[in-house]
């Protein structure tokens, strides 16, 4: 997401006024991995979701399609997470709504209306799907689909209170997540700063940088920033104050010895810092402490109210976890370059740690950070670092942002070079955002190979296997995000023609399942 709030004025103002000039394809192209079972592709350029071969794909949803009843799913689709119904090949899917496009889905006549039917894009989706002899469909109408929106009034957890009030009008900007081992699923409230602005801690409030819903609407911006927690079965929702508000890209659950449930989380923005959250009891993250990391010394920080540091600022626990930005700062946290999203590797329990970058720091290219908690707990207070892989030309990736491993134990994580530096610059021979995975076995082992390339100005995000390993689910997030012209956008995907739109994938074939059941 690359957008600033002049970009969306210009957007709405003078939409078909603008064209952006076509990316310069790059000359020189990094060469794709080959093996004798599988074989990867190189950087590809044009808009076109481009497969390895012996892989196949779908659109199982797309940005504005019918739900059933009144539902429309909505735009910028990342974070999955499916739950069972009957079985592996039935269940509810839980999609992330990150943002929306102003030029294809927002009327150009901006007023409190216009506000409100935007709140309708974003959020989260609930929905029932089903895989039959013509592989995954949703099923239109059931009960199970169901949207959470900029409307959906979401209590604070275990009754705590925010900026005078105990509830939330909705959520947005739900980027990564998590699952618990109870069974609901943790959606990240990430740049909720586009939307109704931001008020630090004892500063002014400072207008929304995107859109423009907080010229309308009055909320606090402090009702924002939060992990969402989701029962997929009936819509139940809750904020928890307890994991901290700040740009939560994901929360990582990782169950520790005595059932407690500890979660990691960043903050994705340029030298922000990389949280953990160990709760106080099993089966519940309503209770717990919070820790920030300093990676230099290899230590977990309590954010409490205890520390004079923190308790000279801050007047109670609240006021801390709502600004734990100044707070982390306050007790000597590291700063990282964009903390992604974290996967815990099934076998050796390491935390890998994807850092998209930190241009302004002249790391263009980020890297995965893996960090090991001293004796290998979850709920240990010191940890060793070390860079598990290298983003540039030597690694043939750049920007590393979401990650699964699949049920063999290799590692798949996508890329996200910003949109308005694609195929320019430091990045410009790696072609448009992709999809790698890392071998654990066999002749490619830990050696990156890209397996998909998205279309124009897109992302691949939300990677997700269905418990069989046959089929990967993929948001494509943000085709042609570029588009200042409804009429000439810089992306035609899906359809080769009219509007981009955003979509969610399957991805299915025997190259597949020989990857995903370490027959490869
Ligand atoms: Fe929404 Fe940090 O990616
Ligand atoms: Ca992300
Ligand atoms: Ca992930
Ligand atoms: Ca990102």
């Amino acid at each position: 997401m690359t957008f600033s709030r002049r970009d969306f004025l210009r957007i709405m103002g003078a939409a078909g006024l603008m064209t952006q000039p076509l990316a310069v394809l790059a000359a020189q192209k990094l060469s794709g991995v080959h093996s004798t079972v599988f074989q990867g592709i190189s950087p590809d350029f044009a808009d076109r979701l481009v497969l390895a071969p012996g892989l196949d794909w779908h659109i199982l949803l797309r940005a504005g399609q019918s739900l059933g009843k009144d539902l429309i799913f909505g735009d910028g689709n990342d974070y999955l997470q499916f739950f069972e119904l009957t079985g592996p090949q039935h269940g509810i899917l839980w999609v992330n709504l990150e943002y929306y496009h102003p030029l294809f889905f927002s009327s150009p006549q901006r007023n409190r209306e216009s506000a409100h039917q935007d709140m309708k894009l974003v959020g989260g989706a609930l929905v029932e799907i089903r895989q039959g002899t013509e592989g995954w469909s949703l099923v239109e109408g059931s009960p199970y689909n169901r949207r959470l929106d900029g409307h959906t009034i979401i209590p604070f957890a275990g009754g705590r209170e925010v900026a005078g009030k105990t509830e939330a009008v909705g959520t947005f900007a739900n980027c990564a997540g998590g699952i618990t081992p109870w069974g609901t699923v943790l959606t990240c409230e990430e740049n909720y700063d586009m939307y109704y602005g931001e008020r630090l801690h004892g500063q002014a409030r400072t207008p929304a940088t995107f859109y423009d819903w907080d010229k309308f609407i009055d909320v606090p911006p402090e009702h924002y920033g939060w992990v969402v927690e989701v029962d997929p079965k009936t819509g139940a929702a809750k904020k928890h104050v307890t994991l901290g508000r700040f740009a939560h890209e994901c929360a990582t659950v990782r169950v520790a010895r005595d059932g407690r449930a500890v979660v990691y989380s960043g903050d994705d923005s340029n030298d922000e810092f990389l949280y953990k959250f160990i709760s106080a009891r099993a089966g519940s993250l309503e209770e717990g402490t919070l820790y920030v990391a300093d990676t230099v010394r290899g230590r977990w920080i309590p954010l409490v109210h205890s520390d004079p540091r923190l308790a000279k600022v801050f007047k109670d626990q609240t006021e801390i976890l709502v600004n734990c930005r100044q707070a982390g700062r306050l007790v000597g946290a590291t700063p990282q370059d964009r903390p992604e999203d974290i996967e815990i590797d099934p076998r050796t329990g390491g935390v890998l740690v994807a850092m998209t970058n930190n241009k302004p720091a002249g790391r263009p290219f980020g890297k995965i950070l893996k960090l090991m908690e001293a004796g290998n707990d979850p709920r240990a207070l010191t940890f060793k670092t070390e860079t598990f892989l290298t983003g540039g030309e030597a690694g043939g990736f750049a920007c590393p942002d979401n990650m699964a491993f699949d049920p063999a134990g290799n590692l798949w994580f996508t890329t996200d070079m910003s949109a308005s530096d694609m195929h320019k610059g430091a990045i410009q021979n790696f072609g448009n955002n992709g999809l790698f995975v890392v071998m654990r076995t066999g002749p490619l082992t830990g050696q990156p190979v890209q397996m998909a390339s998205a279309p124009i100005d897109a992302e691949f995000t939300g990677p997700l296997f269905s418990p069989d390993g046959k089929t990967l689910f993929l948001s494509v997030q943000h085709p042609g995000e570029q588009s200042r012209d409804r009429a000439n956008p810089t992306s035609r995907w899906p359809d080769g023609k009219g509007e981009p739109r955003a979509c969610v994938v399957t991805i299915q074939g025997p190259t597949l399942e020989r990857i995903t059941q370490g027959r490869a």
